[in-house]
């Protein structure tokens, strides 16, 4: 199934992937309409588009039902909703713990009104943003799907429920639902200012205002990272699928913290200067994807390797800086 020229909802468009997500949908010749109450997205992210006529975008919140329903009159006579990829949410794992009422009320109830939302529009075709946290601490590297989720905090439950919905909206009312599990993502645009999911992006600040490396614990935990462009594709070819499923999105490859810290500072062309911290409780220590599903089901695979990605990466955040500076 190729991905139609139907209107692609992108709900949290402004942010991260969203914004990324949508730069692949509009050089692909994919009308677009963005979502986001702008609550750590940026307009910034999606200036290049503004002025195309293919392009919209609502300020709205996906906990107001109302907000959401604006969006079908709001396209006036433009093509209907094909396809929703439904990428808003509160993305601080930490604070899940602090705000657990405010992280339901967007993380599920929100997931809940974007799948009603869905069903009245009579869109059929979904991509959830799910995450590697509905694991919690497993000890299988690399991680097949089928494993058992146990997850850590209040933001993996809440990404494990939503994956549940889907399942059920897809049984229940024939939709295709496709939940996506990302591990580590990074690229261009990603906010260094949330510690937990940051780590490159963090690294990448520090090495530009000359800090030394923060490193929780020894350094050898592992992490599975997936750049940015990859995870676009992996939602273009998800959403170019028919059948619902959940799959997980990494690379398949564990890179330490260790590791992580010596090819930044190559990239930034400096010495690796870090300093270590005591580890933060329930950090897991080894977390790496089995992509075999999505290779084989969604015909999907990683192309960026961590050492360029991190080089490019490093570049945008040079560019940025300087850019901010005028
Ligand atoms: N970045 C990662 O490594 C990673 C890993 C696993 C899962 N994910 C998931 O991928 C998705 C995108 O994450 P990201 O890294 O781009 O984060 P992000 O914070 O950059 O993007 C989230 C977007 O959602 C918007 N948003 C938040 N609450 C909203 C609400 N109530 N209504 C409307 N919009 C709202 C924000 O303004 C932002 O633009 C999230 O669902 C996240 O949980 C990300």
């Amino acid at each position: 199934m190729a991905l139609s020229n139907e209107m692609v909802l992108v709900t949290g468009g402004a942010g991260f992937i969203g914004s990324n997500l949508v730069d692949l949908l509009m050089e692909r010749g994919h009308p677009v309409m963005v979502l986001d109450n702008l609550s750590s997205g940026s307009m910034k992210n999606l200036e290049r588009w503004m002025d195309d006529p293919s392009f919209k975008f609502i300020k709205g919140d996906i906990r107001r039902p109302l907000e959401l329903a604006l969006t079908p009159q709001s396209i006036g006579d433009g093509p209907p909703i094909g396809t929703i990829v439904h990428l808003a949410a509160r993305v601080d794992v930490t604070t899940s713990f602090d705000k657990v009422h405010e992280d339901l009320e967007v993380n599920y109830l929100g997931t809940l009104n974007v799948l009603e939302h869905a069903l009245r529009a009579g869109t059929k075709n979904m991509v959830f943003s799910s995450s590697a946290a509905v694991f919690g601490d497993t000890s299988k590297v690399p991680v097949g799907e089928d494993e058992v989720t146990a997850p850590l905090s209040p933001y993996g439950l809440n990404k494990l429920s939503s994956e549940q919905l889907m399942r059920i909206y897809s049984a229940q009312y024939g939709l295709s639902c496709k939940s996506l599990r990302f591990f580590n993502v990074y690229g261009p645009r990603q906010n260094p200012s949330n510690p937990y999911s940051g780590v490159i992006s963090k690294f990448m600040s520090w090495a530009l205002s000359s800090e030394p490396f923060i490193i929780y614990g020894d350094g050898s935990q592992t992490r599975d990272f997936v750049h940015v462009r990859d995870v676009a594709e992996a939602i273009y070819c998800a959403a170019s699928s028919p059948s619902s499923g959940t799959y997980n999105i990494g690379t398949g490859k564990e890179t330490s913290i260790s590791d992580l810290t010596r090819e930044v500072a190559s990239a930034a062309g400096i010495p690796p200067r870090t300093v270590n911290m005591p580890a933060r409780k329930g950090e897991i220590l080894r977390s790496c994807a089995d992509i075999g599903l999505a290779m084989e089901k969604l015909s999907w695979e990683p192309a960026i390797e961590l050492k360029e990605g991190i080089r490019s990466t490093f570049r945008w955040f040079q560019q940025d800086r300087s850019t901010a500076k005028e």
